[in-house]
């Protein structure tokens, strides 16, 4: 078995984001809460979305805060419009704005074809896809509504959506997952060309197989890492961390040039690793 490359802490310098405040949806948890505790090491004020699990939410609440930024647990379900209009009018009447939004919320409800029930497609598609698009619409009617703020970025807002390599990779089993991701790549790409002239910046990631709850059964015995690794020609499994340094830096302005793009974070899983020996 793979031993996890702990990620180092220092990377993130302190100030990148200082003065920003950020939505990060799904954030009690997996690749969320390690995006909104970078997000808060690198200055900004962090609005914490959990829809189950108040005491996890509240505990990335208090790992925040002790770096000397604010931050707060939302509660809202992303496929609920009225939730999501309640939960960012909040933020904004509680923090004054927002200049940062990772639309991370997700979820996988597994089944063969004939076997998948509607309720099952449903309820990826509304908490993947519609999830997203609620909240990037209601983020971006403040973006549009402050402009931007020179001191605090030179956009006006940036979305990141966190899409997934299956939003290219077909998978089996998994039809409305793919389809969500899919969607997520257009979604994002559309919106990144509408907002552009407003200044607001819209990228995805697409992460691979990151050691979080949502995929447990692919790393947690060692058959099933190694299974997986073979998907992996970095040989390791991804950590949350990962898809962090990723989401810090895109949000920030190093990145200000960086519109409507799927930045992969995934260990070369979309490098198509069957061919490296074979074709
Ligand atoms: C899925 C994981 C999976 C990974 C790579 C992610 O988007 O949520 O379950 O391990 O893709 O296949």
């Amino acid at each position: 078995m793979q031993s996890t490359a702990s990620a180092p802490r220092d990377v993130i310098p302190a100030h990148l984001l200082k003065g920003q405040k950020a939505l990060v949806t799904g954030a009690n948890s997996g690749i969320g809460k390690a995006t909104a505790i970078a997000l808060g090491r690198a200055g900004a004020d962090v609005v914490v979305n959990y829809v189950t699990g108040p005491e996890q939410a509240d505990e990335v609440v208090a790992q925040i805060e002790s770096f000397g930024v604010r931050a707060a647990a939302h509660q809202a379900d992303v496929s609920a419009e009225d939730q999501v209009v309640g939960m960012v009018g909040r933020m904004v009447e509680e923090f004054g704005t927002i200049d940062i939004l990772v639309a991370n919320a997700g979820m996988q409800r597994d089944a063969p074809l004939t076997e998948m029930t509607l309720a099952q497609w449903q309820k990826v598609l509304d908490v993947n896809l519609t999830g997203q698009f609620l909240c990037a619409r209601e983020a971006s009617k403040e973006f549009v509504r402050r402009g931007v703020v020179p001191e605090v970025s030179r956009s006006a807002g940036k979305i990141i959506c966190m899409s997934s390599v299956h939003q290219v990779i077909p998978w089996s089993g998994h039809v409305n997952y793919a389809a969500s991701k899919g969607g997520v790549q257009m979604m994002m790409a559309t919106l990144a060309q509408e907002l552009a002239p407003k200044k607001i910046r819209v990228n995805a990631i697409a992460p691979g197989a990151i050691r979080t709850p949502i995929n447990r059964d692919a790393w947690d015995t060692p058959e099933a890492e190694d299974d997986l690794l073979r998907l992996i020609p970095y040989d390791r499994v991804g950590d949350p961390e990962d898809i962090a340094y990723a989401a810090v830096s895109l949000a920030s302005d190093l990145m200000d040039y960086v519109v409507g793009t799927t930045l992969y974070v995934d260990g070369g899983m979309t490098l198509f690793p069957g061919f490296a020996t074979g074709g």
